[in-house]
């Protein structure tokens, strides 16, 4: 296999000394500069991309458009500050997701609050640091939410979740919009009907719309046009019965990203103006007007903004059965091999330019068999301890799900701004470790 496949993002490329470069920088550098494992997040990458839907909706539905940043998908200070400044609202689920925009002076007034078991004191905190819209899921938690709103004598705004009942086709644990998902009140079974109806009642509710969100890693807008199709038909059916007119409309996030050169590309300006052309026609047809309506990507704010370096270590030819290359990360920094067999680009970003042609399974260091990074991949053969190895498309779910298994410390988070680099987020000490520890 040759090399010209770790193309994947306009970020990446080979720099004159032959090493990989992100973001226009030498990545053989940055690993010596900051130390391995390492997460790059390549910040210019970040704020087009924001800019991008941002653009692509205020086109599609003028001031009716809306975008929040999913931020389960990297959440830590620096990343809030960033949308904050990009003018994005964000979409949070727990309490550490708020503390951490609310630290980085992100204002919740501008926040989404998801989560399919918010508990008492979730929905306390986020009325403390004032979150605008709490997305509820279920009966029990209208009823929490309206005991708190009236105990503080207010009225919290909230979107309902409705699962529309599409099967989005992606990996299963990411399918959310199905009538069984754990997510949401579905239209079929008639209890997002009966949501609405307790919602409306509620003193301390302000009901301001509806939230749908069928799943991630979606590369077919029809996916975004049957759910718009199905939440406009449940608005003029919800306006019919009890004459409630919904605000706002959140169509989720989920659109794709690519991890290999063989995925597939597709503009998001298109695929917005698609749904936008869908939406507004429908809305016309329906005789409703159009509401604010709300887009909630993740992946694709942050994802082809990351990489992560690691230095090899151990190379393990076993003949005539299989090479492994050991890194000095794993599944506690990339879970999502393990989870969901996740494809990867990895090419040796001191070698890019070699042939790339010893098949080998990459593998972490962790006492676990499945601590896989990938499965027949290429590298070259004259991999050794001490080179660098490079994993594309890392800036989602990856630090947001990183883990201490093995109490192995998390890497840091390093930041590329035109031709710059900085810290965001420390590399995680054995003394932070034990902090907790009594
Ligand atoms: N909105 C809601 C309500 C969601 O549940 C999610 C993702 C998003 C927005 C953002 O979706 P995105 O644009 O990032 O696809 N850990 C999995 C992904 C889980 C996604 C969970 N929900 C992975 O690593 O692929």
């Amino acid at each position: 296999m040759q090399n010209e496949n770790i193309f994947i993002c306009e970020n990446i490329g080979v720099a004159d000394n032959g090493n990989l470069s992100f973001a226009g920088q030498d990545t053989v550098m940055l690993a010596k500069k900051y130390g391995t494992p390492l997460y790059l997040m390549d910040e210019d990458r970040i704020r087009k991309i924001c800019r991008t839907y941002i653009g692509a909706v205020k086109k599609a539905f003028g001031d009716n458009g809306k975008v929040m940043y999913a931020s389960k998908a990297s959440s830590f200070k620096r990343i809030y500050e960033i949308m904050l400044e990009e003018g994005m609202n964000i979409d949070v689920v727990s309490c550490g997701e708020i503390y951490t925009a609310y630290s980085a002076g992100y204002p919740l007034s501008n926040a989404y609050f998801h989560s399919n078991n918010k508990t008492d004191e979730d929905i306390a905190f986020a009325m403390d640091k004032g979150v605008g819209y709490f997305v509820v899921d279920n009966e029990e938690e209208l009823y929490a939410i309206d005991t708190e709103a009236r105990k503080r004598g207010i009225k919290q705004s909230i979107l309902l979740r409705i699962t529309p009942g599409i099967d989005p086709h992606t990996f299963e644990a990411v399918a959310t919009g199905k009538v069984d998902s754990k997510f949401g009140s579905a239209i079929e079974t008639g209890q997002a009907e009966q949501m609405v109806e307790i919602a409306l009642s509620l003193e301390g509710i302000e009901l301001s719309g509806f939230h749908c969100h069928v799943g991630s890693q979606v590369f077919d807008s029809d996916v975004f046009l049957r759910s718009a199709d199905v939440m406009l038909d449940f608005i003029l059916d919800i306006k019919n019965k009890f004459g409630y007119v919904a605000k706002q409309l959140d169509l989720g996030g989920g659109f794709g990203v690519r991890y290999l050169a063989s995925d597939p590309v597709y503009s998001l300006e298109d695929v917005i103006s698609e749904i936008g052309d869908f939406v507004n026609k429908k809305v016309a047809e329906l005789g409703i007007e159009l509401p604010i309506i709300g887009f909630e990507p993740g992946r694709s704010i942050v994802a082809d903004a990351g990489m992560t370096l690691y230095s090899v270590g151990t190379v393990k030819k076993i003949p005539e059965f299989i090479n492994y290359v050991s890194v000095d990360g794993g599944m506690t920094d990339n879970i999502r091999y393990a989870l969901y067999g996740a494809a990867y680009t990895l090419t040796l970003a001191n070698k890019a330019t070699e042939n790339h042609n010893m098949l080998c399974s990459v593998v972490g260091r962790c006492c676990e068999s499945g601590d896989i990074i990938q499965e027949n991949v290429y590298m070259p053969d004259s991999v050794t301890r001490g080179d660098y190895l490079a994993c594309m498309t890392t800036g989602a779910y990856h630090y947001s799900m990183a883990s201490n298994y093995n109490r192995i410390g998390r890497p840091p988070i390093v930041m590329l701004r035109e031709g710059t680099s900085y810290l965001a987020v420390r590399r995680e000490t054995v003394e932070n470790l034990i902090s907790l520890d009594i």
